[in-house]
Parts: C-alpha cells; structure tokens; sequence
C-alpha cells in the first residue's frame, strides 16, 4: 500500500526546510512573477527531422512555424530549437561557421524571422542553440588561422600547438575526441610542411575555440545580443562544461570519450576557469530580462553542477539523471532526490528530460515495445509532476522508438565513420517525425523519402492518427501538460516522498499533487486522493503495472 500524508518519510526540495536561499537564480523579484521560465515545458525541436517546408527530405523553420498549430495544442511554452546558424553539417549544425546568420539549409534568416514572430503570436516562446566551445573548421577565423603562421593572431582564436617527440609527429597531449579517435589533427603549414596540431574536443570539423582570447569572448557576447534583439527568449548553450581548458593541457590519467564528468579527472572539461566565462555570459542576458539561458553540463558530482547555476551564471542548466535512469523507483527516486540537492543551495530551478538528440529514445531505453510505451508514458507523467522545468525531445510525445537499423549508408552521426563502424551513433534518435498518412515519409516532406528513413510501422505512430485517439500517446502528454499548467495542485518547489510499496514511488508537492508509479509487476492499490489522470487505464480501482498516475 501506498503511505499517506502522515507517512511521508522525507522532505526534499529547494526550499525543504522552508528558508529561501539567500540569493535565489529563480525567485520572484521584487514581488513580480516568477520567471516564465522556471517551471515551462519546453520542446526540443531537431530542425532536420522535425517538419520539411521545401521539400528537400530535410526539415527546417518554414516547417516549425508550419506546425505551431500543433505545437499550441500539445500545449508547451518554449521551444528549444537545436543550431540552426550556418554550417558545413558534419555535425547537424553543432559546427557553426557563421554564428550570426541561419543556413540556407534551414530557409535563412526570413525563415528565423518569420517564426520568432509567427510562435510569440501564438505565446511560444523560442530559445535557440549555440556553440560557445568551438566552430566549425569552414569559420573564417579557423580558414584564417590555416593559412597564418604559428604563433600568429590568426592561430590564437583556437588551440594550436607543437606536437611531441623529436619532429612533433605525436599529438600535444594524450586527450580522445568524444567521437572517436585522438582529439588532435595536425595540419600542413602553408610552405607544405608537416605542422602544428589543433585541438578539436568533437570532431576534427569542430576546432576549439580558446577561450582565455578577448577577441573570442566579445565575438560570443555579439551573437548573444544578435539573437537576442531579434527577439529570441534565450538560449540553450552547447557543452557549457567546455570552452575552459586546464594550464598547459596535461594528459588525462584516465582516457576516456564520454563527455560526463565523475569526478575532476577528466582535464578537458569542467575547469575552473569555465564559471568566469558563464558570468559574462550572463551579464548580457541579464540586459535582456526575459531572457534564459539553460547550459548542457554533463557534470555528476552536485556540488560542481550546482555551481554553474549560482545567481550570476546560468539560469538552469541540464541535469541528466533522469534520462540516465533505468525504470526503477529507487533509482528514479535516487535521481530526483540528486537532482532537486545539485540546485537547492544556490536556489536555482531544477530541470527534467528523458531524452534529447545526443541519446537513445526512452521508449527504447525502457524495454521497448508496447512496455517501452508505457513504463515512457509514466515517466512523463512523474517529470511534468516535479517542480522545475521540463524538456520534451520531439517525437517523444508520440512514443517513437529509436530506430536501431537504419541502413548504414543512411547513417551521417560523425560517430560512425569516427568509431571506424563500431559505433552507430545517434542518427537512431533523429529520425524525422511521422505527420500523416500509411507510408513513409508520413506528411514530414513532400519530397519522396526523408534524410533518414522512417520504418514503415511508424504509420500506427503518426500525430494524426494519435490525435484522434483519446488513449494515445500525444493525448496523454496533452492533458498532463494542460493539468500541470493550470492547476494550483503543481505548485511548491519540494518534493515530500510517501512510504511506497517495494518498487513503487510516489510524492506529494506543496499544492497537493500526488504522483505514485508503479515499476512493479503487479497492480498496486492508488494512495488516498481523488484520480486527475493516469497513464493506463486502472486494472480493478487498482494502478497498473508500469504505469504512474496523478491524484489531489
Ligand atoms: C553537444 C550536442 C551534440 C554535439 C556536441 C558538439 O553535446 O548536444 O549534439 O554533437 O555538443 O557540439
């Protein structure tokens, strides 16, 4: 059974003993509003595979504002749209080569124009991608920086240096690329000569940009304001545990690709010197009020994620957990408890995902198949009942899968060819959304297939045939996400755990809310309240089996 109020076994939240912290990144000012930002639903748009306007098999802007109908009646508040600043694409626009313009690719900066206006008419706020870390190799400053000496202006935009061993034929240091491979490329001088190296974190397309250089700093706070007075709401910031390097780039004692950090022994990311970065960062949004900016920071240990989050940084940053969370309630409840504590000292706002475009797809994570489906649809309903703000990667609203066999000559993620074909990378999360019809490319372009191909038993999935159903999985997202929006029952900023049956979990939220779930194999009796929704449908008054449900 599950407990009652008088049962709650803990208390755990921002606010947990009830005293405000002293500085708080997300409290109401001066008695006005809190923050349109602090607890929003915010939808990840991957512009290539979300809606195609011009038939070219690749989405792009024409096609988000084409479907903001759509994206108003799932009912969120912003759109997160990952880069779409002009790029070579070697890795889908994360290797930007203007970052004050929008690639052709995507419809121009008209198309961008015309959607900031067309989604702030409909109350959808836009949040755009950039790339602080590093640019593409095409930039002209790293065109530039070839064809300049060693030593030069040119070469101090980025991370050049001499390599080891006797004719400096060995990379500067022992670091791998996160795709694969060493995180050097040596260039040719332009007399001919074998030359220097450069550091590229990502792929050799994406050279780092060298952060401790003024010239690169005030050329970042430019595009913010670019953007920014062209009416973007903010932003989200690439690998903002990057940019930062370590004096005298070390070798990393224990080499490894991923990109989350455990502790402090990964010297390629989450140095020091990164938050001084964040706080100029963060004087330009701080000329533009509405605005927000939300770091992806890959970093485990609480302490150091909550720091990037103090008053004068980031106003949220990513936090992973949940999306790295096997279906299992003490697990989840773990992660929630981890992620609640990373922020509550500096009192920022938590945040929530279960997945985006770098991972595997939650229905996939979770088992897959109408059990994937499910234990997806309760894990929805226990991110949207937490206080903070949530983050909906497309497509997840339909419950679509990843496609784990695309044809291989399909595949673009860099990480193939970098993983010497061992690795498929993440193209089988970016596969474009099903609109309408029986066969692919499902209404997402009028060209004859897509840049990635849809599996044909996608026709089951696509949002006209779920909006028609009332159980479908967008009609469950739909009523969470208008209950979440407009009931009193969703405020308070903690979290107070009930006592839960062995594989359960459930909580209750200052305003009443109560969120139980049930990993278990079994039908578990509801807690004491009044059912708002559930995930599937009760078995005997009871909860289903992978399933969650809300009551007041
Ligand atoms: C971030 C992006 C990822 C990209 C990488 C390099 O992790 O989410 O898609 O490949 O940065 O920019």
């Amino acid at each position: 059974m599950f407990g009652t109020i008088a049962d709650v076994t803990e208390t755990s939240a921002a606010s947990a003993d009830g005293a405000a912290p002293a500085e708080d990144n997300a409290a109401p000012v001066d008695g006005q509003a809190p923050p349109w930002w602090r607890s929003a639903v915010f939808y990840q748009v991957y512009p290539r595979s979300f809606a195609d306007s011009d038939g070219d098999g690749v989405g792009d802007l024409g096609g988000i504002k084409e479907k903001l109908g759509y994206l108003e009646l799932l009912g969120i508040d912003a759109l997160w749209i990952c880069p779409v600043m002009r790029s070579p694409m070697a890795d889908g626009g994360y290797d930007v080569s203007d970052p004050r313009d929008i690639d052709p690719l995507f419809g121009g900066m008209a198309a961008m124009d015309a959607l900031i206006a067309a989604a702030h008419r409909r109350g959808i706020k836009i949040t755009m991608d950039l790339v602080p870390n590093h640019t593409s190799d095409r930039h002209r400053w790293f065109v530039d920086a070839l064809a300049a000496a060693p030593g030069s202006g040119e070469r101090a935009r980025y991370i050049f240096r001499d390599g080891r061993g006797p004719d400096g034929s060995e990379p500067p240091n022992n670091w791998p690329s996160i795709f694969g491979g060493p995180a050097w490329t040596r260039i040719t001088e332009p007399d001919g000569t074998p030359g220097q190296w450069y550091l590229h974190i990502f792929a050799p397309e994406q050279p780092d940009l060298n952060w401790e250089n003024p010239e690169v700093v005030a050329d970042f706070e430019q595009t913010l304001r670019f953007w920014l007075d062209r009416g973007v709401d903010g932003f989200r910031i690439d690998v903002a545990h990057g940019m930062a390097k370590p004096p005298g780039l070390p070798d990393m004692a224990n080499v490894s690709t991923k990109m989350l950090v455990h502790d402090d022994d990964d010297p390629r990311f989450n140095n020091p010197g990164v938050h001084e970065i964040h706080r100029r960062f963060r004087k330009v949004l701080d000329e533009y009020p509405h605005a927000v900016s939300i770091g992806e920071v890959w970093v485990d240990d609480n302490t150091r994620f909550g720091e990037y989050v103090r008053p004068d940084e980031l106003h949220m940053a990513f936090n992973f957990r949940l999306a790295e969370t096997a279906f299992d309630a003490e697990a989840v409840r773990h992660a929630v408890d981890n992620s609640l504590a990373a922020v509550a000292p500096v009192g920022a706002s938590p945040t929530w995902t279960l997945s985006n475009h770098d991972i595997e797809r939650e229905v996939t994570r979770y088992g897959g198949g109408v059990l994937g489906v499910a234990r997806a649809k309760a894990m929805m309903m226990v991110e949207l009942a937490l206080p903070g703000a949530v983050f909906v990667y497309n497509g997840a609203e339909l419950g679509l899968p990843n496609v784990d066999d695309l044809p291989e000559e399909a595949l673009q993620d860099p990480v193939w060819e970098r993983s010497g074909h061992t690795d498929r990378g993440r193209d089988g999360c970016r596969v474009p959304l099903p609109w309408e019809g029986e066969l692919p490319p499902f209404g997402f372009t009028s060209a004859a297939s897509s840049w990635l191909p849809a599996p044909p038993e996608w026709a089951k999935l696509t949002v006209e045939s779920q909006l028609e159903e009332v159980g479908s999985t967008v009609s469950l997202y739909r009523m969470a996400i208008e209950m979440r929006a407009n009931r009193a029952e969703f405020s308070g900023a903690s979290v107070e755990w009930y006592g839960s049956p062995k594989g359960c979990l459930a909580f209750r939220r200052p305003g009443g809310l109560i969120c139980a779930l049930n990993a278990t194999g079994a039908p578990i009796p509801l807690p004491p309240g009044e059912l708002l929704l559930a995930s599937a449908d009760l078995i005997d008054g009871q909860l289903p089996p992978d399933s969650a449900a809300w009551l007041v």
